[in-house]
């Protein structure tokens, strides 16, 4: 079995570690001190619980605990899911010194450290991330939160997990778009801060699409070592932190325009930041060679990179929603080649909109 590696994201006297590897959800001695009171729940759901409760459970002897499955889906990140993680909080005696243990992907790690932010103030949680997406971003950084009808993660807080513990062997049950899926975010910290990453993940490509263990452990740290330095810097998102939504822009409005059903999260985030590297490219603020190389590394990544057919209007109207905007103007992350990504705010509406229109691939 390979050693796990270790990521620290520095935060002072809320510092902790990202442990990256094989075996991990067995390995209670890496782990258990990072559960410092006599309390745990475990929160996961009905695809995860039945594959790797198992490893977890005995794990955790010595403890009062309890475990809660939800359904699994995107739908039940809501309040409602979030009041019966209160309800099995209090019918196991939680007190403040208890952890809430998030096994599962982003759905399950953003409920359940949202719920983890409110028990009784703030109790302490460790996230267990079982998707990519989860590994490499949603799981690291502190923001949880839950979904309204209204939209998506609209109530939230950040709040620090204790650690993560990211068990390389639970991707060998994750379908494949997912894993995909989560490839895209991978993809996102060369393209918005590291040229070399960015020449790996070419070279890595095959490598990385057939899920080459060696290689997809590399790419999980790598990830996680960009994510930990950026959180460290700007964890509450005042600055640096707003250039991790490189391609979120264009994604979160195609994902509302498909209604949330025909793209999963990083596919859309693949097909945004393809977007954003075009326009960057029409605007004459980077090569458009590299938003070619971008385009090419998707598609050997298995990844879409041509924007559905949507009405540009409609696409606009969803991008002037994004968090990102300030007094009524639009904020997108472009970049200046890849490695190089900036926030931008001087895009007329005009132009984005004939880019919209012209630019689909
Ligand atoms: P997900 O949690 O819905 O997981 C995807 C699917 O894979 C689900 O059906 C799940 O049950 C299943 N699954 C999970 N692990 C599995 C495994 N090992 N084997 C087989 N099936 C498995 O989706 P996701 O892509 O992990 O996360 C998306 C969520 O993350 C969204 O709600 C998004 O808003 C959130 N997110 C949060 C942040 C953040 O910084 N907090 C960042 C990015 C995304
Ligand atoms: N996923 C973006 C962030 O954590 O800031």
């Amino acid at each position: 079995m390979s050693t796990p590696a270790t990521v620290e994201v520095a935060l002072g006297a809320r510092s902790y570690a990202i442990h990256i590897g094989p075996g991990l959800l067995a390995d209670g001695p890496r782990w258990r001190e990072a559960l410092r009171g006599r309390h745990a729940l475990v929160v996961t759901n009905e695809v995860v619980a039945p594959l790797y409760l198992p490893r977890v459970l005995p794990q955790l002897e010595g403890l009062r605990h309890a475990t809660l499955v939800l359904p699994d889906g995107e739908a039940h990140k809501t309040l409602a899911s979030a009041s019966r993680i209160f309800d099995a909080l209090a019918a196991l005696g939680a007190t403040r010194d208890a952890c809430i243990v998030a096994l599962g992907g982003g759905v399950v790690g953003d409920l359940a450290g949202f719920a983890a932010a409110c028990w009784m103030r703030g109790i302490d949680f460790v996230q267990m991330p079982t998707t990519l997406l989860a590994m490499v971003d949603s799981s690291v950084g502190g923001k949880t939160g839950v979904n309204l009808a209204a939209g998506k993660n609209l109530v939230g807080a950040f709040h620090q997990p204790r650690a993560v513990i990211a068990d390389t062997d639970t991707l060998a049950s994750l379908p494949a778009r997912e894993y995909r899926a989560g490839l895209a975010e991978v993809v996102k910290y060369g393209a918005i801060g590291d040229a070399v990453f960015f020449a790996w993940l070419e070279r890595s490509a095959a490598a990385l699409a057939a899920r080459d263990p060696a290689a997809v452990s590399a790419a999980i740290a790598a990830s996680c070592r960009h994510k930990a330095a950026v959180v460290a810097q700007d964890e509450h998102e005042q600055g640096e932190r707003a250039l991790l939504n490189f391609g979120h822009t264009f994604g979160h409005a195609l994902e509302a325009a498909s209604g949330y059903r025909s793209l999963l999260h990083g596919e859309a985030v693949a097909i945004g930041m393809l977007a954003a590297a075009r326009l960057a490219a029409a605007l004459h603020r980077a090569p458009a060679g590299d938003a070619e190389r971008l385009a090419a590394l998707l598609s050997a990544l298995g990844l879409p990179c041509a924007m559905p057919a949507i009405d540009p209007e409609r696409l606009l109207a969803l991008m002037r929603l994004d968090k990102k905007n300030l007094a009524g103007h639009l904020r997108l992350v472009l970049w200046r080649g890849i490695g190089a990504a900036e926030v931008v705010s001087d895009v007329a509406e005009s132009t984005l909109l004939a880019f919209l229109g012209g630019g689909r691939s």
